[in-house]
């Protein structure tokens, strides 16, 4: 067997081993395709007679990862629930085959093992991970709407308990090395350097019959160690009784979530129950059924395209020229240290970043310091990072009262108060210390041009609009005038990936693209209140379609009066359509600010109940406290349309760059229901004719507010769709 008998492996056979190093070529990372599949199969049957082999180990031939999954693409373009289910099958098949090798195989895992590259890690006979940053194994196909269907649902719950299993299947958790050893999802976690090394050696082992895995030790030492697990498992996964306790628990905590939206779930822990109760064969069965309905089903659809938008913009550098290069990054400095500037603080030195925080007193300084701490120690003590990784982070941030060191930074962030004035005087003062450095103002509605035109180098000047809070929300609006230069672009797109941001760049404009859209939406909700609606029924309405908070709430955790303002600046802007209701301003005079002074429309009281609608709100709206009923279809056509037909006017207008974008920050910035796939996509799911329609017979109904953006009348009027 030469190298060059395959395309996708590299073979080295020493000392009794053959390393085989996945390396599909061309590829960034590698993905596992029926042709990578019927590959490996072939070398394992060669080196079966290869009587110089006497046990293999499996690496990636890539710098970056091991198997990062199926190959999506593949995924998305197979025709039929029935092919989808035999590729399924064939998968199965080629992984029981690996187990059954009668040569001893070790996994070596370094970087991104997750899918189906963790399917086949998990069908070795033994597995050895790299202790390294890059390294993380799991299942996460439910978040692209389908199950593992190479035998995952199977091999999972037999290597690390039934409990553990399906707290990572079906929620599609990633776990590191060390955590992935704590449960037993790898046998091994040694220092990258050694992990070959190491893997080899196992692999021998192996083939000289040694027994490499502690044996199980018995019950009375396991409860000495950890009684309480020991007494659960023993419970609760050794007999029939208790395992049918555990499903049944997890199925309900699953609908409870996923509120029948995403069937993957739900189908992950059927294979897995199936499995646990009748047996492997059992198990594989549904398992491959089900990933064949689920791959062609709409909600995969959508979670593919979400992934696909995502995967695009990583490699969008924000601007339509791509050869435009972003400037190097090597320090930020951020004004004001609050809530903002305290999680952009966090994100950029945790992206290894030095960080230069000014505030405006001492005490604002020591608070911001203790806000970046305060994430970090949660980290600490979720463990997904230790007390040396932190304190490597906290050396990267200094803080003090003065602008000094802010002459050598290469952007920085601004996120003092919401205020033109004092924006404007920051970026001036900013500007005679360091002319060549970008400003990036994290303003959440001040039109960035506004603020440039204070500025003598306004192609330095953009908006990075952050959301809070910021360790937790994954997108990044980057706003760009018709003066910023597109390497400035560029290095505020780049910054925000190094901040694991997904980053959406749109045209300057009030409200840009995220609060624009939302502010109808919001407006939409309280008029439904004004009408007699419930706080509960409007945000159960928006809820059951799929928001993870309903708009009432979300304007309490907001601010009431946070709200109020950016709702007055777009009214200023887009006049009557976008007017805010009158009596908001009753809400707000009767002190209501949101879960910030602990009364809003709900009350906020012990952190440990449940919150309840404050009733006494009503009293602040015509109607008083006596209800009247809404159907939830009104609130949810009402308030959705207004949001997607304002999304269709930010893309007739320019701001959005595409619909994709569009997709992503709604999905990512407001929560627009993921298995929806965004506002276009939603709209080309109805079919634009449909939705124009419907947005004609508001308008008819309501009024202006419900005129159909020009796009929408173009596109509704041909049937023609946003995405190709
Ligand atoms: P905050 O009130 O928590 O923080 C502002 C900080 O700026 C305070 O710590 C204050 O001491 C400091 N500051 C004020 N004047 C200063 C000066 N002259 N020099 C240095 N520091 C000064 O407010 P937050 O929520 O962090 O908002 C900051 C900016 O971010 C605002 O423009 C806001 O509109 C924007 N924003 C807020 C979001 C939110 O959800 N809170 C979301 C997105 C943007």
């Amino acid at each position: 067997m030469t190298q060059s008998d395959w395309k996708n492996f590299r073979i080295e056979i020493q000392g009794g081993v053959a390393t085989v190093l996945v390396d599909v070529p061309g590829a960034p990372v590698n993905t596992l395709t029926e042709g990578v599949g019927a590959e490996f199969r072939a070398i394992l049957e060669s080196l079966e007679r290869d009587p110089a082999v006497r046990a293999v180990v499996l690496a990636s031939g890539k710098k970056d990862g091991f198997v990062a999954g199926a190959d999506i693409e593949m995924l998305r373009d197979v025709g039929s629930a029935a092919a989808a289910e035999k590729l399924s099958r064939d998968g199965q098949e080629g992984f029981d085959r690996l187990e059954k090798y009668p040569k001893p195989v070790v996994a070596a895992i370094q970087g991104a093992c997750l899918g189906g590259g963790l399917e086949w890690a998990m069908a070795c006979h033994y597995r050895v991970a790299a202790n390294d940053r890059k390294t993380q194994l799991g299942l996460p196909e439910v978040q692209l709407g389908v199950i593992p269907g190479a035998g995952g649902t199977q091999r999972m719950p037999r290597l690390v308990g039934i409990a553990t299993a399906l707290d990572l299947v079906l929620a599609g958790k990633t776990v590191k090395p060390k955590k992935a050893l704590a449960i037993g999802l790898v046998d091994e976690s040694v220092p990258a350097p050694l992990l070959l090394t190491i893997a080899r050696a196992r692999a021998l082992a192996l083939a000289d019959g040694e027994r490499l895995r502690p044996a199980a030790s018995g019950v009375v030492d396991q409860l000495k160690k950890d009684p309480q697990a020991t007494l659960q498992k023993l419970a609760l996964e050794e007999n029939f009784l208790g395992r049918e306790v555990l499903f049944r628990k997890a199925r309900r905590q699953l609908l409870e979530k996923t509120r029948g939206h995403y069937p993957a779930p739900v189908a992950a822990l059927d294979a897995i129950q199936a499995g646990v109760e009748k047996g492997m064969e059992a198990g594989l069965e549904p398992e491959a059924r089900l990933f064949g309905e689920l791959a062609v089903s709409p909600v995969a659809k959508q979670l593919m395209g979400i992934f696909f938008a995502t995967t695009a913009l990583k490699k969008d550098n924000g601007t339509s020229d791509p050869s435009v290069k972003a400037r190097k990054v090597e320090s930020v400095g951020i004004l004001g240290g609050g809530l903002m500037g305290s999680g952009i603080a966090y994100v950029t030195t945790n992206a290894g970043i030095p960080v230069r925080i000014r505030e405006k007193d001492d005490a604002a300084v020591a608070r911001a310091f203790a806000a970046v701490a305060g994430i970090f120690d949660g980290r600490v003590k979720k463990r997904s990072m230790d007390r040396l990784e932190k304190l490597s982070r906290m050396r990267l941030l200094t803080a003090g009262t003065g602008w000094e060191g802010m002459e050598r930074v290469d952007v920085l962030v601004e996120a003092v108060f919401e205020d033109l004035k004092l924006k404007q005087e920051m970026l001036r003062t900013f500007e005679t210390l360091n002319p060549r450095g970008i400003f990036a103002t994290n303003t959440s509605s001040i039109p960035i041009g506004d603020i440039a035109s204070a500025s003598g180098h306004p192609e330095t000047v953009l908006g990075m609009h952050y959301f809070s809070p910021v360790n937790k929300m994954p997108l990044l609006e980057v706003i760009v005038t018709p003066r910023t230069a597109d390497d400035v672009t560029a290095t505020a797109v780049a910054l925000g990936k190094r901040q694991g941001k997904t980053v959406i760049v749109v045209n300057d404009g009030p409200g840009f693209y995220t609060s624009r859209v939302l502010a109808p939406y919001m407006n939409e909700a309280v008029m439904l209140l004004l009408e007699g609606a419930s706080v509960e029924d409007v945000d159960g309405a928006l809820t059951g379609f799929g928001f993870p908070v309903g708009p009432m709430t979300l304007l309490d955790e907001v601010g009431i009066d946070v709200g109020a303002k950016v709702a007055k600046v777009l009214h200023g802007a887009f006049g009557d359509r976008m007017s805010v209701p009158e009596a908001m301003g009753k809400v707000l005079e009767s002190g209501r600010l949101g879960r910030k002074n602990g009364k809003g429309f709900y009350t906020y009281g012990d952190p440990k109940k449940k919150k309840v609608v404050d009733a006494t709100v009503y009293d602040a709206l015509p109607g008083g406290r006596r209800r009247k009923k809404i159907d939830r279809e009104e609130i949810v056509e009402r308030c959705v349309l207004q949001m997607v037909n304002e999304a269709v006017l930010t893309l007739g207008e320019g701001v959005l760059r595409s619909a994709r974008d569009g997709d992503v920050g709604a999905v990512f910035g407001l929560g627009f229901p993921p298995f929806r796939g965004g506002p276009f996509h939603w709209i080309d799911a109805e079919g634009s004719a449909r939705v124009l329609e419907r947005m004609r017979r508001l308008e008819g109904r309501l009024g202006l507010r419900f005129r159909p953006a020009p796009l929408l009348v173009e596109r509704g009027g041909g049937g023609r769709t946003f995405h190709g």
